[in-house]
This record gives structure tokens, C-alpha cells and sequence, in this order.
């Protein structure tokens, strides 16, 4: 069964599905990564264009793979998993995810690392262009001022302290990128269930998303 995952940037949807997916000893895809991958590959090469990029997506040796520190991602022999989370790939691949070739691309690599059984895929338009026919849809989200207060405490935790006004700001910002852009826009699918979890600590958010699945997974239904 595949579950897809959907939703807004900073909701923490892929902390929830790294847990969920852990205890369900599920697979899990997050396809983010994915692209990530794309933008550190465009940094070190220095391509930048839309020809380039989508070159770079065509030829990805990724990778993903278990390991007592959680799964790790891979491209060729080199561990990546630090590296495609730094500040610079974090602002490069918000151009690289608005490239209609690079998506075209990754189409068909996001089908098929996720064809393993049963999985999560994690990602902004699984539902609506990757997996059209998954199991499940979710599209996971909380208000930007519930995001913010989640990074608020983040900061807090580290000893740092930020203006929540100007992280709401942010996020607003980032939605209207994410809702607005030309190839795959963030959408609510029609036939996605929505999870919001504005109002859920980190183990309610996990416990709603495993009891979607869990409920999904003993229905057998025909779809339309
Ligand atoms: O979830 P994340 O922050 O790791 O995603 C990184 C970037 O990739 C972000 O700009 C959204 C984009 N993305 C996308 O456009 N489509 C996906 N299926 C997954 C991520």
C-alpha cells in the first residue's frame, strides 16, 4: 500500500512520517530529499540552468538506505544525509523544485524507489502527480502560526530566540511559493484526508497518521 503524504513546508509532516513509518516498520520515501539531492549536485557543479538541472536529475545515482541512525541517503558511494539539510541547498532547491524538467524527471525515479511494498512518500505533489492511485492520501498540515511556535520552541531548545511575527511572515511567504508555482503546485486533493495538527503535540500528530493508516489498510474498496 502506498500513503501519500502531502502538505505544506515546516508543518514537521516528515518527522511524523520518519515515526509513523518506523513503528509501522513501513518504508518511507521522502522525496524531498530527492530533490535536495539535485540542488547540492547543481551548487558543486556550478549548472544552474533548466537544461542543466534537469541533465542532473536524469542521471541521479541516489540512493536510500537503512542504518541504526536512521536511513541514510546516498549519492553514488558518498553520504549525503548531512549535507543536502545545509542552508545553501535549502535555498537552491527552492528553485530547483520550481524546474518543469527537473520535476519531469524525478517522476519516474520518485515511481520507482516507491514501488516497494508498503511505504510513506512524503512530499508536496504525491497524491496529486506521483502516485495519483496511492492507498491513501493525507494532506498534512497545521496554521502558519502553529508552524512557527513549533520552530519557536526549536530555537528555544538550542538556546536562541527568533521573532515569531517574522517567522509567521516567512512562512506565508513560502506557502504562497509552494500553492502558486507554475509545474505541480501544492494542492489538497480532493480525495485526501485532511490532517490538521494545529492543535497536536508531536506524539497526537503520530498517532492521527497511523490511525488513518490503519484504518485504511483493513478497507478494500474499488476506486472510481
Ligand atoms: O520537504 P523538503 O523541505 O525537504 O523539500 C525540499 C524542497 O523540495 C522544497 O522546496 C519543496 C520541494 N519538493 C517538491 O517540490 N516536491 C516534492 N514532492 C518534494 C519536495
Amino acid at each position: 500500500m502506498i500513503v501519500a503524504v502531502d502538505g505544506p513546508s515546516g508543518a514537521g509532516k516528515s518527522t511524523v512520517c520518519r515515526e509513523a513509518a518506523k513503528r509501522l516498520s513501513w518504508n518511507l520515501l521522502d522525496t524531498g530529499a530527492i530533490y535536495r539531492c539535485v540542488a547540492l549536485l547543481s551548487l558543486e557543479s556550478g549548472v544552474q540552468d533548466e537544461a542543466g538541472c534537469g541533465a542532473i536529475a536524469a542521471d541521479l545515482p541516489i540512493r536510500f538506505e537503512a542504518s541504526a541512525r536512521g536511513q541514510r541517503v546516498f549519492l553514488g558511494a558518498r553520504d549525503v544525509t548531512e549535507k543536502i539539510r545545509s542552508f545553501e541547498v535549502t535555498q537552491r532547491v527552492n528553485d530547483v523544485a520550481t524546474m518543469g524538467l527537473v520535476r519531469a524527471e524525478l517522476l519516474g525515479i520518485q515511481r520507482r524507489l516507491g514501488r516497494v511494498g508498503d511505504v510513506i512518500v512524503e512530499g508536496r505533489d504525491i497524491g496529486s502527480v506521483v502516485f495519483p492511485d496511492a492507498g491513501l492520501k493525507v494532506f498534512y498540515t497545521a496554521t502558519p502560526e502553529a508552524r512557527a511556535r513549533r520552530r519557536q520552541r526549536e530555537f528555544l531548545a538550542k538556546g536562541e530566540t527568533i521573532d515569531f511575527e517574522e517567522v509567521v511572515a516567512q512562512i506565508r511567504l513560502r506557502d504562497e511559493t509552494e500553492y502558486r508555482r507554475e509545474h505541480s503546485p501544492l494542492i489538497q486533493c480532493p480525495d485526501a484526508v485532511v490532517l490538521d495538527t494545529s492543535a497536536l503535540d508531536f506524539e497526537g500528530s503520530c498517532q492521527a497518521l497511523m490511525s488513518l493508516i490503519e484504518e485504511r489498510r483493513h478497507c478494500l474498496e474499488v476506486k472510481p
